[in-house]
């Protein structure tokens, strides 16, 4: 679904303020799939996923959707009804003066009829955990944070793209709009067959959602793979400035303690069997 290819990419090239914000970055990712880009500030993230919708072409390398290039220009201009992105602070370009008009953007710009976008506006806001009744009429900036960005994830969801990419879509929310909408892009990845691309610096995530984890550190991608073979490179995660999730960090720390743990776990189930089986293991010794 999506091919990245050696993608370099510079702001402000051939001028003093030239940056290489991407360095040589190449990863894959199938159709249906869950997909966590994560690093530490500045490392490119959002810069990637502004490539994967078209919005910044590759200054060398290239972006592939469903097998079309991005610089394909008549692709280009219909590729965000395929690669929906929810921007970082979505909430901060909200500009119309109800909830339903905002969610209903996308929509009325493809010239949909008002029932149907009615319909889809409503499935839209229950899906992010919002009672139409109760939101549709009020303005968006009178909601709460939380609120806020489960209208701009609906907004974004209101036309089906196939692929979603969200840049840091909890960043700055409460524990249960956080849950909410992680479990909302977990249920649409597995049953509505979406591919998903979570920015993200929290490795739990990744843990918990991700079939495939790419992190970035400087532009270029310093470690990929599933999120048991990331998290067996602890280095090299503290490097890119992340932290590995508590069940493998405690299972790393009982390892430099000279313990035989297994560090290839992601939850805490599985740290409490692999310390049970420590346990059973030391006692038959
Ligand atoms: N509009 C821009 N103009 C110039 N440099 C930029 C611009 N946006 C980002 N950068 C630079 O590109 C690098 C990557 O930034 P960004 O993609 O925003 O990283 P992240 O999302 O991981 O924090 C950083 O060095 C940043 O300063
Ligand atoms: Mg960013």
């Amino acid at each position: 679904m999506i091919l990245v290819e050696d993608l370099t990419y510079w702001y402000a090239p051939g001028t003093p303020l030239a940056v290489k914000a991407l360095d040589g970055v190449s990863f894959s990712l199938a159709e249906g799939k869950f997909m966590v880009l994560a690093g530490g500030t500045g490392s490119g993230k959002t810069t990637l996923a502004q490539h994967l919708n078209g919005l910044l072409l590759p200054s060398s390398g290239r972006v592939q959707v469903g097998g079309r290039d991005t610089r394909e220009e008549a692709f280009r201009r219909q590729l965000w009804r395929t690669v929906g992105l929810l921007w970082q602070y979505p909430e901060r370009q909200f500009f119309e003066e109800t909830v339903y008009r905002e969610v209903a953007f996308a929509l009325r710009n493809l010239g949909a009829d008002e029932e149907y976008i009615r319909e889809r506006v409503a499935w839209a806001l229950r899906a992010v955990g919002l009672n139409p009744a109760e939101v549709l009429d009020l303005s968006p900036f009178a909601l709460s944070g939380g609120m806020r960005r489960r209208v701009a994830l609906a907004s974004v969801l209101v036309y089906r793209p196939r692929v979603l990419v969200l840049d840091e879509p909890t960043a700055g929310l409460d524990p249960a709009s956080r849950e909410h909408i992680l479990g909302l892009l977990k249920k649409l990845q597995e049953e509505e067959g979406h591919t998903v691309i979570l920015i993200t610096h929290r490795m739990e995530e990744a843990a918990r959602l991700a079939d495939w984890v790419v992190v970035l550190s400087r532009g270029r991608v310093c470690l990929q793979g599933t999120p048991r073979e990331v998290f067996q490179n602890p280095a090299a995660l503290k490097e890119a400035g992340l932290h590995l999730p508590f069940p493998c960090r405690l299972m790393h720390r009982l390892r430099e303690e000279g313990l035989a743990a297994g560090t290839a776990v992601l939850t805490l189930e599985e740290a409490e069997a692999e310390l049970e089986r420590l346990r059973t293991r030391g006692r038959q010794h």
